[in-house]
């Protein structure tokens, strides 16, 4: 070798070292999950972020070993998978494809990525666990108690008192290894030894038990002991024991009593096994402290009631009962896939004051869901009680009009002295609910002995174990208080599903909610497994005829033939995929969904048009006092309009998916189905003289604009009927109901009027977001008129009017979005609209492919714009500029920067692509 080649060769190796170790993969996940328990998914997909902090790094190829033991993984034995080098960008979604997974079997597994800056080292190991995928592998028999007590009532307010169960049991050798899967329905908690096991709360989460319900897995190995153990559970009512017994029976649907399903499988040292489950030698009392639960009305729990030391070892349980041997629920039993619930902030009073007859009255500050948690003194007997609530009356006192007929009262009655378990010093108990949640900010306090401080209380903000994966500040106080109240608003109503409010006797899974408000939460919360979760609750509700309801799971009967209600089942589809790259949902619910579509069309198209629809624009402005339709019928928009717009806007989807999974015939019926219709459509809502649809509402003009219904030639003209209608008509206010909402804001936007946009989301006057915040609004209503409404249809925590606000928020002004081709933020488009007098928004949002930033500052002349783009991602970057040779990226003219490719410059926007890594652009807009 030449001494010219051997100082090259020594030199790009020295440059290899140099690069090695300057990308690294982390954050590994398995089904989108880290490290989950108990997967009954047998090709479960892998995916992991690249981490760097050099520009323009992209993975090349990828390497992925799956091994049986920790120790297999770490000398590089991938018994059950070794991918071997594979020449790849995905780095998201990659499906395991080695030995078939076995039931209750542990998986190690490790990546790395060859990147075109050099090869990573291996991740640290992560881990999944299977559960039990066959029938078969469940030896545990269903056991409850199916009966009420005579404390026990069974009317419209169903009372019924915790199942406590437990088993006491002796291991014969040292613990490997111990597993516990369970099902305990409505709720449960499960103890070892004394110990509670998990952090989560109000486990499992719901489904239509008719259908399908699920189990949990924990790894209890450190819990189990060699010798004498207690296995003890708890079950509540949740939405199994529904909270209204024999009372409108034709609408709520009820289950049957709690029952538990347990199998805790003990694998010891010596490579035998164990396996303990639920049958006829379990004890069972249901005299216990939880007197009733019931998520409408309350918990009552009695701590004079107590078994003091139940749940461990040496209790004994003679006086207890042989638990009966129950029938099975109907549906199917299947893993958790989603994230459980868990409190996941705590809350500190703001004050606390005294109020009439010896009450007191906690104000919490905010507006949320959870409970409160309470610490006490006092006699035994003693009784609190807890009556929560979302504002106050003008004396005062508590406004509970508004939550209906739901109780949400919690009674806590004291174990009083010589009774305490806990490790409280002195006296002192403490106590919180285990089976409810309630929505409230107020909190009035009856019975406390003694005067009561805010220290005596602790506010519990529960709902899916989901990170918060997006934020956003701007230089707009208003903005920045409607997304304050979005996060809040948001978090309270997920509740292993996405609910429509957690206070009143309702919190139902309405589908119309959230039909595009789904993907402008997902910025916010990493939403992907719960609406994944939910799009299965959808198709399990489907009629065997196609029906799909308006509530799901079906707790509630509502099988109203709507359009636009069950168009959540397509649209969040087709936002999981676009978002989280996410294509299950499509593939497992394409028949279903099709289904549907067919259903509707056979039922209610006449002549291309399709004349069912139930709600109309709901909720919109300006509603009556006792009506949340508005009054004034020239402000209504067709219902026929509406549905067929959604039904025209839902084929385009489906033919997006077709597209997807390869149905090429559907593609093409769909096509011919879609011209049809929109010749019928325009032929019959489109008015010539008035050049405007049907009775020329902003809905009914957006509708055929946004979906692509409007002929091109007609496009301009109808927008220019949306702006007039808002800015003459409404005096530069919002005038759609839920419909219209969905799709206003990016419109506006779309159609070059941002400012007329901005001025919605910063308007403080009725009706709008900020009229909500200035009126102390701590999360978002359900009425636009949220503080003059009719009570008994007025939640103060409801997400549906955000429509596509959240979206614009970030895909408009932060200009964050992901590209519809390579999806899931693998490329991304920055675009940002600037509107005028907003002087600087900053947010992020954390990708599947890690976190994105967008920091722009504009002062109408100079702006500057700092973005960060993930490894393996690129991106297009629209860059306001009067001329491309007026930008800057950090220093350096575009046309010597080597990071930034120009694709096109014209007047007033430049556009380039760029690889990962950090820039900053400014630029002279004037
Ligand atoms: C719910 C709404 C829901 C509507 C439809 C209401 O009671 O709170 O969010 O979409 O009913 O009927």
């Amino acid at each position: 070798m030449k001494t010219k080649q051997i100082i090259l060769l020594i030199s790009s190796l020295l440059s290899l070292q140099l690069f090695y170790g300057q990308v690294s993969v982390k954050d590994l996940r398995c089904e989108m999950l880290i490290n989950p328990l108990g997967i009954d998914i047998k090709e479960p997909r892998l995916s992991w972020l690249l981490s760097s902090n050099e520009r323009n790094v992209q993975q090349t190829a990828y390497e992925i070993i799956v091994s049986s033991s920790k120790e297999k993984l770490s000398k590089n034995d991938g018994d059950i998978w070794s991918s071997g080098k594979v020449e790849s960008s995905q780095s998201i979604h990659i499906s395991f494809s080695g030995k078939e997974l076995q039931s209750g079997k542990e998986y190690f597994w490790k990546v790395k990525s060859i990147t075109n800056k050099g090869e990573t080292s291996w991740s640290e190991p992560a881990y999944w666990s299977m559960g039990l995928l066959n029938k078969t592998d469940w030896k545990a028999k269903w056991i409850g108690y199916d009966k009420a007590s005579s404390w026990d009532s069974i009317t419209q307010w169903s009372r019924l008192s915790a199942r406590y169960l437990r088993k006491k049991f002796r291991t014969r050798d040292d613990i490997k290894r111990a597993t516990v899967y369970i099902s305990g329905l409505g709720l449960y908690e499960l103890h070892i030894n004394g110990q509670k096991i998990g952090d989560q709360v109000l486990a499992p989460n719901p489904t239509d038990y008719r259908k399908s319900f699920f189990y949990n897995t924990y790894d209890v190995t450190d819990q189990i002991r060699t010798g004498a153990n207690t296995i003890a559970t708890v079950l509540g009512n949740g939405r199994f024991f529904t909270m209204r017994q024999n009372y409108k029976t034709q609408k709520h649907n009820t289950f049957g009593y709690p029952k538990l399903l347990l199998q805790l499988e003990i694998e010891y040292v010596s490579g035998t096994k164990e396996v303990i489950v639920t049958d006829e030698t379990w004890k069972l009392n249901v005299d216990g402290p939880i007197r009733t639960n019931n998520e409408y009305d309350g918990e009552e729990y009695d701590a004079t009631k107590e078994f003091p030391g139940w749940n461990n070892i040496g209790f004994d349980d003679s006086k207890w009962i042989k638990p009966e041997l129950v029938a099975a629920p109907p549906g199917n039993i299947v893993a958790q896939m989603s994230e459980p619930m868990k409190v996941m902030q705590t809350i500190k009073p703001v004050s606390i004051k005294p109020a009439s007859n010896g009450k007191y009255i906690i104000d919490m500050g905010q507006n949320f869901a959870g409970w409160l948690r309470l610490l006490v003194e006092g006699k035994r007997g003693q009784q609190i009680k807890l009556r929560y609530a979302e504002s106050l009356q003008a004396n005062g006192e508590l406004f509970t009009a508004n939550l209906r007929d739901a109780k949400v009262t919690d009674i806590y009655t004291l174990r009083g002295r010589g009774h305490d378990l806990s490790l409280l010093p002195g006296n002192m108990e403490s106590w919180e609910p285990s089976f409810v949640y309630h929505g409230f900010r107020y909190v009035e306090v009856t019975g406390f002995p003694g005067t009561p401080t805010i220290n005596d209380f602790e506010g519990k903000l529960v709902y899916d174990a989901l990170e918060t994966t997006g934020s956003f500040v701007t230089s707009n106080s208003v903005i920045n208080s409607i997304y304050k109240n979005a996060w809040w608003g948001i978090a309270s109503n997920y509740k292993g599903m996405p609910i429509d409010c957690p206070q009143r006797n309702e919190r139902q899974p309405w589908l119309g909610d959230r039909v595009i408000g789904a993907m402008g939460e997902s910025y916010l919360f990493d939403n992907a497994k719960l609406y994944a979760k939910w799009m299965q609750d959808i198709e399990e509700s489907q009629t065997a005829e196609g029906a799909i309801p308006d509530v799901a799971p079906a707790f509630w009967n509502y099988y109203s033939d709507d359009v636009t209600w069950p168009a959540a089942f397509i649209t969040i589809s087709n936002h999981l995929y676009n978002q989280f790259g996410d294509i299950t949902p499509i593939q497992k619910h394409y028949a279903s969904m099709k289904k549907w579509m067919e259903y509707m069309k056979s039922k209610y198209m006449k002549n291309y048009i399709v004349t069912r629809d139930k709600y109309g624009d709901w909720c919109m402005p300006p509603e009556g006092p006792t009506l949340i339709h508005a009054r004034d019928s020239s402000r209504l928009t067709d219902g026929m309009l509406i549905a067929t717009a959604y039904y025209y806007k839902m084929l385009s989807y489906l033919q997006r998916f077709a597209g997807l999974i390869n149905k090429k015939d559907d593609i093409k019926t769909f096509g011919v189905l879609m011209d049809s219709i929109k010749t019928s459509f325009n032929r019959t809502f489109y008015n010539k003289t008035q050049q405007s649809y049907s009775n020329n509402t902003v809905t009914a003009n957006l509708l055929p604009l946004y979906f692509g219904l409007a002929p091109d030639s007609l496009k301009q003209i109808i927008f220019e009927k949306i702006r007039k209608k808002i800015v003459e008509d409404n005096n530069g206010h919002t005038s759609t109901g839920l419909i219209g909402s969905q799709w206003v804001m990016r419109t506006l936007s779309d159609y070059g009027n941002t400012d007329l946009a901005y001025q919605l989301t910063t308007n403080t006057t009725y009706p709008s977001w900020g009229y909500m915040v200035a009126n102390g609004a701590t999360t978002i209503w359900e009425l636009w008129n949220g503080n003059t409404a009719d009570p008994g249809m007025n939640s103060q925590n409801h997400v549906m009017l955000l429509g596509d606000l959240l979206t614009w928020y970030y895909e408009n002004l932060a200009g964050i979005r992901s590209d519809k081709t390579e999806v899931g933020f693998k490329k991304i488009i920055m675009r940002p609209n600037l509107p005028t007098g907003l002087g600087f928004v900053n947010a992020s949002y954390n990708s599947m492919h890690g976190l994105i930033k967008s920091d722009w500052k504009n002062n109408e002349y100079k702006f500057e714009w700092n973005i960060t783009i993930p490894a393996n991602s690129s991106a297009i970057v629209y860059i306001p500029a009067k001329s491309a040779g007026d930008i800057m990226e950090s220093g350096k003219e575009l046309s010597e920067n080597k990071d930034v490719r120009i694709i096109k410059w014209e007047e007033g926007l430049t556009i380039v692509q760029i690889g990962s890594g950090q820039y900053k652009f400014i630029s002279h807009i004037k």
